[in-house]
């Protein structure tokens, strides 16, 4: 049985002290009765990590990931941050090729490919997003699009390498814009994606991963999303930042 997650993206967002708030926040609702069999994790800015993972030594509800690490183990990259500092500080995964990235960074799939390599070489769970731009969408050829990130960020990797590899579908056209693809979008694109990797794995695999929704998902639509068979839970941005808006979601998953 697949995983369910409500991971929460919190981007380039909080000072120090907001973020700790956010963390006693969480940790102060988020109750057996509300994760329930849902895996819930957070994704604080990494300068702000090792804080965030002491904090919850003795929650057994939120796990911890990292938005970003740099394709390469170590080296003269000034100002980047490896996974095997990452996997030091006892997170959990990281988050790869998220489109932000993509577009005002210049990631490739190729070094999506990399990154996943690092973050499993440094036994962190990879949450690999792909996702079409609004004029992907209107062309029609969107699961083309969707598709070739999947071949080239997951290129070279085997069924078990599947077990530590989450994947998000993110259309750029519903992030941060209050448009949400619907839940009938969304599941056909996860779908797709659920097919795609069955003949690239085997169905075992493909039922056993688990993807994402991501792009202004919130309290009001994550019933409707999460009821939808291919939908395992979400990415979410904006409304992670809320302490009552993040655990409704993870409560929509938990009773979904
Ligand atoms: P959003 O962001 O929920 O603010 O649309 C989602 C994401 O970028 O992961």
């Amino acid at each position: 049985m697949r995983r369910r997650i409500v991971a929460g993206n919190w981007k380039m967002n909080t000072t120090f002290h907001e973020a700790m708030e956010l963390v006693e926040g969480l940790k102060s609702v988020l109750t057996e009765e509300v994760v329930g069999e849902t895996g819930v994790i957070i994704t604080p800015p990494s300068l702000y990590l090792s804080d965030v993972v002491e904090s919850l030594v003795d929650n057994a509800f939120i796990a911890v990931a990292a938005q970003n690490c740099h394709e390469e183990e170590n080296g003269a990259y000034t100002g980047e941050v490896s996974a095997p500092m990452l996997a030091s500080l006892d997170i959990d995964a990281i988050i790869i090729g998220h489109s932000e990235r993509r577009q005002y960074f210049g990631e490739t799939n190729e070094a999506c490919n990399a990154k996943i390599s690092q973050a499993l070489n440094n036994e962190l769970a990879a949450i690999y997003c792909v996702g079409e731009t609004l004029e992907e969408r209107q062309s029609g050829k969107f699961m083309e699009v969707i598709l070739a990130q999947c071949i080239a960020g997951l290129e070279g990797f085997i069924s078990e390498d599947m077990d530590n590899i989450i994947l998000a579908y993110e259309p750029i056209w519903a992030i941060g814009t209050g448009e949400t693809a619907s839940p009938e979008q969304a599941q056909d694109v996860h779908a797709g994606i659920r097919g795609w990797l069955s003949e690239r794995f085997d169905t075992e695999t493909a039922d056993n991963v688990t993807i994402l929704y991501g792009g202004s998902c919130k309290p009001g639509n994550a019933p409707e999303l999460f009821a939808k068979a291919d939908i395992d839970g979400g990415l979410i941005g904006g409304a992670s930042l809320n302490v009552a808006d993040f655990t409704a979601i993870i409560e929509a998953r938990t009773k979904a």
